[in-house]
């Protein structure tokens, strides 16, 4: 059987489906400041504000749709006779639309969380901080996103794959922020060939075994090809 692949991706790979970036040219953290929207101290501050930025976001990833990367790395969940594993920071679903599976370190722009109880549920399309818990009614509503200076999900989960793959790809993503940025190394360590799939050349390019420049929609489905045949 063939061995474990790991793919990380990052908002590159959802900019093809409309979807902004953060740090690119005109991204959303050239529209918003991360310690006002992005950060717990953010939404104590204004909760508003922190509800308006997410709650924009979350009626335009719900309009969008996946891209030919998001097709590819689905068709790479079906045909490897191995295990694919995606570790996505994006809080689209759309590698759920395109019928693969993720794990969101970054949590989803699609799911609520109480801040007073730990409560998760189905995000409404627009949520305010006067949304009641449906399990404890406080008004602590927020969207289940990882902040600055929170942990991600589902660490354990992702450090016992990055130590057990053969292939570790990186896609779309700039690798400017950890743990995720960490993540090449770990599976280096293990002896995984690592690859990265992006834009452009980015910080962590040159740690990488190998690079495809390009837009995700196009270098996405010739890599997947060149694994599948
Ligand atoms: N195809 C491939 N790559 C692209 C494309 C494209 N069409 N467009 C942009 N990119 C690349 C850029 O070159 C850049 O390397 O996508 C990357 C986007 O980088 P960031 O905007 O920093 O996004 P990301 O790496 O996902 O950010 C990581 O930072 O702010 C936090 O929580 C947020 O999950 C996010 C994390």
């Amino acid at each position: 059987m063939a061995g474990k692949i790991v793919i990380l991706t990052g908002a590159g790979l959802s900019a093809e489906s409309g979807l902004g970036t953060f740090r690119d040219e005109g991204g959303l953290w050239s529209q918003h400041r991360i310690e006002d929207v992005a950060t717990p101290e953010g939404f104590a501050r204004d909760p508003q504000l922190v509800h308006d930025f997410y709650n924009a976001r979350r009626v335009q990833a719900a309009q969008a749709t996946p891209n030919p990367a998001h097709d590819a790395l689905a068709q790479l969940q079906r045909a490897w006779s191995g295990d694919v594993v995606i570790v996505t920071q994006n809080v689209d679903r759309l590698h759920e639309r395109a019928g693969a599976s993720a794990l969101h370190m970054h949590g989803e722009l699609a799911r609520a969380l109480c801040a007073a109880c730990g409560a998760r549920w189905d995000a409404a399309p627009r949520m305010s901080p006067e949304s009641p818990c449906p399990s404890c009614g406080a008004l602590a509503t927020r969207p289940d996103v990882v902040w600055f200076g929170e942990m991600p999900y589902h660490m354990d989960e992702i450090a016992d794959h990055l130590n057990s793959c053969t292939i570790f790809a990186a896609i779309g993503t700039s690798g400017q922020v950890y743990p995720a940025a960490g993540f090449v190394q770990e599976a280096r360590s293990t002896g995984a060939e690592t690859v990265e799939l992006n834009l452009e050349m980015t910080e962590i390019s040159r740690t990488f075994d190998s690079r495809h420049i390009g837009p995700a929609s196009k270098v996405v489905p010739a890599w997947v090809d060149s694994l599948l045949t």
